[in-house]
């Protein structure tokens, strides 16, 4: 099976849905835009896009689809809103791939440590059938890690990725050891929201009111240090402040998943792949952020969507 080395990743949680944009982001981007950022992305060579069912309400999925998927990676994820059923992955990823007019896909992520091995078992037999050539975890701490691991080890399956909640404010899997042992075991780590959904952009850039800028622009207060270090770095290199986030997540060994819907931002997370740091600034960056003291909702609002075991 050819491995696939991923550097950045195109994230579609943002694509379609007006309600979901105009709330949460401050403003819905028109299909058309987003057409646009998948031309630049294949221009600057970026070919995963990382989706889930939810997304959009399945608008990115269909998006993907007409789109055209020959030369595409695509990175899906089964959800366990509920617990496990049997044929709940198979149905699910079935209406995947009439979405992405696909028999496969390229890496299929449990999107949370829900009933683990039952649902890794039906993962693992829809690989078997080679409608799925990669298999990752998401939202899983280290215990639910190493327990997946094992599951696939015994059915002689690798466990490609680890796909977490990281940024350059919320480094806890990298504090609790997780990365290191994904480091250790050949794991690739994916890292979700590395621009905070807009928290660690440029925030001389005025944007629209969104319910979470709401949340955001407290946070925001406590990060004026760590906006004049990431100007200072973004001058240095010529490259933007977002693009600091991103390359951050790069320098460290871990791909960045990034919300992009528009050719610019596509533009940008392909330059930003390139920019490398010096330890000095890396150290800069860290010391600056954790000092700031902001949080951010993603982390724990994910593990609180985990089902307790059944008894
Ligand atoms: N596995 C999981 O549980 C999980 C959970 C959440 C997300 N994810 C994945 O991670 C992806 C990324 O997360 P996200 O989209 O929520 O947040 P994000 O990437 O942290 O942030 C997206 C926001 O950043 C802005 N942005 C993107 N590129 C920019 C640039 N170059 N310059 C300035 N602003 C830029 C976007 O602006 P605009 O508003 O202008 O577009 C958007 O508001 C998702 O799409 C999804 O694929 C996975």
């Amino acid at each position: 099976m050819e491995n696939i080395i991923a550097k950045a990743v195109i994230g579609t949680n943002s694509w379609g849905g007006k309600m979901y944009g105009k709330a949460v982001r401050g403003s819905y981007v028109e299909d058309s835009i987003i057409k646009e950022a998948m031309a630049e992305a294949e221009k600057q060579g970026l070919k995963i896009y990382d989706l889930a069912r939810d997304y959009g309400l399945g608008k990115a999925q269909k998006m993907i689809g007409e789109f055209g998927t020959e030369n595409i990676i695509l990175s899906a994820k089964y959800t366990p809103f509920t617990h496990y059923k049997k044929n709940c992955v198979r149905r699910s990823l079935e209406k995947d791939l009439s979405d992405f007019k696909r028999d496969y896909v390229d890496i299929y992520w449990l999107h949370l440590p829900t009933d683990i091995e039952q649902h890794l078992n039906e993962i693992i037999e829809l690989y078997n059938e080679g409608k799925i050539k990669h298999i990752g975890i998401s939202n899983f701490d280290l215990e639910e890690c190493k327990l997946s691991k094992r599951i696939l080890d015994n059915a002689g399956i690798p466990l490609y990725g680890i796909q977490n909640h990281y940024s350059l404010i919320s480094r806890e899997w990298e504090k609790n050891g997780l990365i290191d042992w994904c480091k250790e075991n050949n794991i690739s780590f994916w890292a979700w929201a590395v621009l905070e959904e807009g928290m660690l952009t440029d925030p001389r850039v005025k944007t629209k009111f969104s319910l979470m800028k709401l949340y955001m622009n407290r946070q925001k207060k406590k990060m004026h240090d760590l906006y004049r270090v990431m100007i200072a770095i973004s001058k240095r290199h010529g490259i933007t402040v977002p693009q600091v986030a991103e390359a951050y997540c790069v320098n460290k060994g871990i791909v960045p998943i990034c919300g992009c819907r528009k050719p610019n931002q596509v533009r940008e997370l392909a330059e930003a792949v390139e920019v490398k740091f010096s330890s000095k600034e890396m150290q800069l960056l860290e010391k600056t952020a954790d000092l700031s003291g902001a949080k951010v909702l993603g982390h724990d609002l994910f593990r609180f969507a985990v089902l307790k075991k059944r008894r």
